[in-house]
């Protein structure tokens, strides 16, 4: 494992002329929102993955994924971005064009910290559709209130705009982010175990002489191929790495 530190991958951000940061669950734990794997507080912990985040469990349980989805959305509306999600904002903001954000979260928290061209891999809690491919009478009425929502011509009904395990990403959104990928020059993976794909390949697919750093308090599968493997959190390293001019 690589040993470069704090002050060796500010000098990365410094002389990187294309960055991209790819965040998971852990970039937005210090704003409140948990993780899915952490073994005490993670989602997955209390749940099983598909018993809620596939398009099976929902057709065989709606309500019940569609609360809990609701209650997700309910949790992160309370919450706010951090001080990584801020500082990441703010590079982009002196810096435009120069940082991409790509994210498996789906808590639209780096957008609300003012993020822009966020390339949202895992979709959106705040993004509904329909279920099945809509018919004329799902477009001609608002969908009739409920747990979820449905058409009241066909009952089709409003899914969570999340990608679901068994499925694929957005095809235009995965290739931005691997099109971002290939061209950076150092990639910050932030907060996340790099233990689902497509997106923990990204960090492979960067070009010969880029740099990845690892941000994560805990060791993840995405350590041993990186430049520089930072052990703190989020919201403590980001401002440090992304204040350099
Ligand atoms: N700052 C940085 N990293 C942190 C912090 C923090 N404050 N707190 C926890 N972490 C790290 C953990 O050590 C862990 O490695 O964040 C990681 C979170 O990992 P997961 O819970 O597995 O989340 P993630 O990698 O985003 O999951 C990927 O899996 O369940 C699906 O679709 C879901 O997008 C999600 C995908």
């Amino acid at each position: 494992m690589s040993t470069a530190g704090v002050a060796e991958v500010q000098r990365w951000v410094r002389a990187a002329r294309r960055i991209v940061v790819l965040s998971g669950a852990g970039m937005s734990q210090e704003s409140g929102v948990p993780t899915f794997r952490d073994a005490q507080t993670g989602l997955w912990a209390h749940h099983r993955p598909e018993d809620l985040a596939t398009e099976d469990a929902f057709r065989a349980a709606p309500s019940m994924v569609w609360d809990w989805y609701a209650m997700r959305r309910a949790k992160v509306a309370e919450v706010e971005p951090n001080a990584g999600h801020r500082a990441v904002a703010a590079f982009q903001r002196r810096h435009p064009g120069r940082l991409t954000v790509v994210t498996q979260n789906v808590d639209d928290l780096h957008q609300r910290s003012g993020s822009p061209g966020v390339l949202p891999l895992h979709g959106s809690l705040f993004a509904d559709r329909w279920l099945d491919p809509p018919r004329a009478c799902c477009q001609a009425q608002p969908p009739q209130p409920g747990h979820p929502p449905r058409c009241a011509g066909c009952g089709n009904l409003r899914r969570p705009g999340v990608v679901w395990f068994g499925e694929a990403l957005p095809p235009d959104v995965l290739a931005a982010a691997q099109a971002a990928a290939t061209a950076c020059e150092l990639m910050l993976v932030v907060g996340t175990s790099g233990l689902v794909y497509p997106a923990a390949g990204l960090p492979g697919e960067v070009s010969a002489g880029a740099r990845v750093a690892v941000v994560n308090p805990q060791p993840s599968a995405l350590d041993d191929p990186a430049q520089a493997v930072l052990r703190g959190t989020a919201a403590a390293l980001l401002p440090a790495l992304l204040a350099a001019d």
